[in-house]
């Protein structure tokens, strides 16, 4: 192993960049030259790559974003494509790989690891959708800056004895809802993994109504209803009260990474490098019980993410 690459793919999240920090030094630091491969797999297949040094990293660990930049690649998932980007490598002489991003990225470090390529997925989304790890880098700065959101939402809410609705990303998982849900001291958390209808919310509301409640805030994970807006208007409706409704959307994808993401990114980088140096390729890594664990990458991806229903209880007992 002498020359590495690695990419950032898929939706942002803050913390990629500690975690390309990581990879890149604890690389030089053993010997090895790295190379940053441009807009995730898209760069692998265009060949557009460069040589990171240690002034590449610089400066951006506090950084939200990725400096290496991401694409969501559809070439890559084709034959074509593919088989572009294994060239690519053999030309750029690159012997190992570390692939950074979500459920989609890491299916993609899969089909290149079975190809041959040593490759290392990093866990990198806000959306904390991959089971095999405690966490992904990301998702709690995400959570962080959702829970400001609940906060300025329920000054206001309390002001005018309002309901405020605030749907938040996570594609096919409530984590983000659950997490912010319980910091931020909200009323209904309504994720995807627990079916909860409208009735069921409205009747919820009635009653902490009846019980004193004069403001109220609902998370609603996005992907559990098709309209936020329709689910807005149902509950004012049904309820027979006045809600108001913001959508979280990008934002939460933006800032600066708390020290949790920077912490993880730096460890889950570092552990990258290690593995590709001791000759282990095809490996996830992640967080389990607070220790950095790797695993099969194609095992990984087949461990179904499930809801955490120690938390969704307590969010329900803390918000009666
Ligand atoms: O997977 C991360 C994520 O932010 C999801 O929570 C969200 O559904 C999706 O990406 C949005 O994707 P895009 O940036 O392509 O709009």
């Amino acid at each position: 192993m002498k020359k590495i690459g690695i990419l950032t793919s898929g939706g942002d999240a803050p913390g990629m960049n500690a975690a390309i920090r990581a990879v890149v030094r604890a690389g030089i630091y053993n010997g090895l030259e790295v190379v940053g491969i441009k807009r995730g797999y898209e760069g692998l297949i265009n060949g557009d790559i460069e040589k990171m040094n240690l002034s590449s990293v610089a400066d951006i660990i506090h950084k939200g974003g990725t400096i290496l930049r991401s694409a969501r690649c559809l070439e890559f998932q084709e034959e074509k494509g593919f088989k572009k980007a294994l060239n690519v490598m053999e030309i750029f002489g690159i012997d190992g790989l570390v692939v950074i991003g979500g459920d989609g990225s890491l299916r993609g470090a899969e089909a290149l690891s079975k190809a041959g390529i040593p490759t290392i997925g990093l866990p990198g989304t806000i959306d904390n959708d991959l089971a095999y790890t405690e966490y992904t880098i990301g998702f709690m700065t995400a959570v962080g800056t959702v829970v400001n959101a609940i906060s300025n939402l329920r000054d206001t809410s309390a002001s005018h004895d309002r309901i405020n609705i605030i749907e938040v990303m996570g594609r096919h998982c409530g984590d983000i809802a659950l997490y912010a849900g319980i910091a931020g001291g909200a009323e209904s958390i309504v994720i995807p993994e627990v079916p909860l209808s409208i009735d069921e919310i409205c009747k919820r509301l009635i009653q902490s109504r009846n019980r004193g409640k004069r403001h109220s805030i609902i998370m609603l994970a996005e992907g559990v209803v098709e309209s936020s807006y329709e689910f807005k208007n149902q509950i004012d409706e049904r309820a027979g009260v006045e809600t108001r409704l913001t959508i979280l959307g990008h934002l939460q994808r933006g800032g600066s990474p708390t020290v949790f993401d920077r912490v993880l990114a730096s460890r889950l980088g570092e552990t990258a490098v290690k593995l590709l140096i001791e000759g282990k390729g095809s490996r996830a890594v992640g967080m389990s019980k607070g220790e950095i664990c790797d695993l099969d990458i194609s095992e990984a991806l087949l461990i179904k993410k499930e809801i955490n229903t120690e938390l969704y209880e307590l969010a329900k007992v803390l918000s009666i």
